[in-house]
């Protein structure tokens, strides 16, 4: 089940003042994609030198991010899959002059090994939050193929470049709405959360049969955690999106900061294992493929808007140690052509691994 592409994000939408918070929900069907042009800023990396380690920096990137969501191209099994080490070298390259760490979704197509591995000829310092992307209707299909290909990963790889396995993408925020209601505190949510835990048990099994430890978590839309689930898991990573809130650009960064300390934060400091909570997705896109998602009713998908956001989010969550994955790496060509919209356009890069036309922030 090709799930991630059907990236369903409800956001509240919280409106901070004196007055009163309001909920909206807005349902964000994510997806991505596209091929692109239009930079102003070259980042060529030489994948193709014998040697990955020895790779030109960019002066245009600075290591700013405290994360970066990132989907390697061709790691989708329905679509074939198709990615390359060196294609992923090269992206390796460029991630690491922007971030020390990087957060995958799945394991299909054997992206944790080739990530994994051009970590490893490149030499950067970057550390890698390994996914696997799990079905709600499959028996456990998706989930135990994944489990076994990260397993061996982790037999061939060691834990050096590995932060944590996140086992699921949004299995609640889908769970939950197919069962026709957003009641992630209700029965259904009970329910959803004890069908992920399963999972997340028995990832946490595999790894102790390894006798390694590492950090297991879920990520899921900022709206669906509840305390049945943070309970059971070392880490929840939520997803915050201002564009999908409907918040204009000017209050996107605020939004986001508060949005995720009412919602995800605060659930984390209810149960008694306190599990760290990360932003898993912010950003804010470029582009959309059709005029009706120009603009969210707020503010435009632009590359300026995008550097506002970046100038207003990034320096500042770093410095008040909101731990963030920012969303995203690069455009990715079939969310476009699959979804369509703003879907395929939220990279800081190009889907030909250019710097769209933004200034990395510079932080202390
Ligand atoms: C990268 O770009 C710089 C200047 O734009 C150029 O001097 C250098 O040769 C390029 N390196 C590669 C490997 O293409
Ligand atoms: C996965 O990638 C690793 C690293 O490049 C490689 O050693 C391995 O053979 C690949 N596995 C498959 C099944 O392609
Ligand atoms: C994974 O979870 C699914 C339910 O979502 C379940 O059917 C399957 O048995 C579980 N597999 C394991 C090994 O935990
Ligand atoms: C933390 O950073 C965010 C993101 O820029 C900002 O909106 C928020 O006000 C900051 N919070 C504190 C307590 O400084
Ligand atoms: C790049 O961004 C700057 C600042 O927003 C703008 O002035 C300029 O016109 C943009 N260039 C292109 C080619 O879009």
């Amino acid at each position: 089940m090709l799930t991630w592409l059907q990236v369903i994000a409800v956001v509240g939408l919280l409106v901070a003042g004196a007055v009163a918070g309001i909920i909206a929900g807005v349902l964000v069907s994510r997806k991505n994609s596209s091929s692109s042009s239009a930079s102003s800023s070259s980042s060529n990396s030489s994948s193709s030198s014998s040697d990955p380690s020895n790779f030109d920096k960019d002066e245009n990137l600075h290591v700013s991010f405290y994360g970066i969501a990132y989907t390697p191209a061709g790691s989708q099994l329905d679509a074939n899959c198709g990615n390359s080490l060196d294609d992923i070298i090269k992206d390796v390259q460029l991630l690491s002059q922007i971030t020390t760490r990087v957060r995958l979704y799945g394991a299909d197509c054997n992206q944790s090994a080739l990530v994994l591995e051009a970590i490893v000829q490149t030499k950067v310092d970057l550390t890698v939050w390994l996914g696997n992307y799990i079905s709600a209707t499959d028996a456990g299909e998706a989930y135990e193929r994944q489990r076994d290909t990260i397993k061996e990963v982790i037999q061939t790889y060691g834990t050096d470049h590995i932060g944590g396995i996140t086992v699921g993408n949004e299995f609640m925020l889908n769970y939950v709405e197919s069962q026709g209601t957003d009641d992630v505190t209700g029965t259904v949510g009970t329910t959803g959360a004890n069908m992920l835990i399963t999972n997340i048990t028995d990832t946490r099994s595999m790894l102790s049969d390894l006798s390694v430890d590492l950090p297991v978590g879920t990520a899921d839309a900022g709206a669906y955690f509840n305390e049945a689930l943070l309970s059971e898991v070392d880490y929840g990573m939520a997803n915050v999106h201002p564009w999908f809130g409907d918040v204009s650009i000017d209050d996107a960064a605020t939004w986001t900061w508060s949005f995720f300390q009412e919602n995800d934060v605060s659930i984390s400091d209810e149960v008694s294992n306190t599990p760290t909570m990360y932003i898993a997705e912010t950003g804010w896109p470029t582009k959309s493929s059709d005029t009706d998602s120009e603009s969210n009713g707020a503010s435009d998908a632009s590359e300026a808007n995008l550097q506002i956001f970046l100038d207003d989010f990034v320096c500042q969550a770093n410095a008040n140690g909101t731990e963030y994955f920012f969303f995203e790496f690069f455009d990715e060509e079939w969310k476009d052509e699959t979804y369509g919209g703003v879907e395929g356009w939220w990279g800081l890069f190009n889907s030909d691994r250019t710097l769209k036309n933004v200034t990395i922030p510079t932080c202390d």
